[in-house]
């Protein structure tokens, strides 16, 4: 098993990681993954991994501008999917704690999550990896007309702050 840089070529992959996310209907607002060019664009280029085990991609980690603004360049935002057939054996921890350390490498001092409050198993993994709930948008935004509660998590760098 290694973590190392998501490349082109995985995203099949990762797409495919994703769209078991948007089937759940309690995970993402997405209604369809994007292309790898529009994904590309939307993720920082060097913040952005796979979990790899026997030459298959189980999971995925990156992070996304939250600003475009100038100063808060430090400032981004947390995707983290494992396949459904390997959760629970901890790869999601290991990924979070993989992407926390190279952040503070690359000077990201605030990471931010958005949850579905429904998400208790994200709450719950972000939690053991320091985040704090900053608070709950209700009705944040519609998927399949109904309206969703978005949490809304934050993790401050200890290094850098
Ligand atoms: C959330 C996710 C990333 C966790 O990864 P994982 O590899 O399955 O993680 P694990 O099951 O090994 O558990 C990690 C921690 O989550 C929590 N957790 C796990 N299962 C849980 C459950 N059923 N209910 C509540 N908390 C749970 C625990 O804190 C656990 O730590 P522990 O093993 O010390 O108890 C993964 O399940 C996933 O990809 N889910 C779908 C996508 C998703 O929700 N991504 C986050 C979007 S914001």
């Amino acid at each position: 098993m290694q973590i190392r840089n998501l490349l082109p070529t995985d995203y099949p992959a990762v797409a495919a990681i994703y769209q078991q996310a948007i089937d759940d209907g309690n995970i993402t607002l997405a209604m369809k993954t994007s292309t790898w060019e529009d994904w590309d664009a939307d993720h920082l280029p060097n913040l952005r991994f796979v979990l790899e085990e026997e030459g298959l991609v189980l999971a995925w980690v990156a992070l996304s501008p939250v600003l475009q603004r100038t100063g808060y360049q430090g400032v981004a935002e947390l995707s983290v999917y494992v396949d459904q057939a390997a959760q629970g054996r901890g790869l999601g921890p290991q990924l979070m704690d993989f992407i926390i350390g190279e952040s503070e490498r690359q000077c990201i001092w605030t990471i931010l999550s958005f949850i579905f409050p429904e998400n208790v198993r994200s709450i719950k993994l972000h939690e053991k990896f320091g985040f704090r709930i900053l608070g709950t948008q209700e009705k944040a935004a519609q998927l399949r007309g109904v309206w969703r509660d978005n949490t809304i998590m934050e993790r401050r760098s200890k290094q850098l702050i």
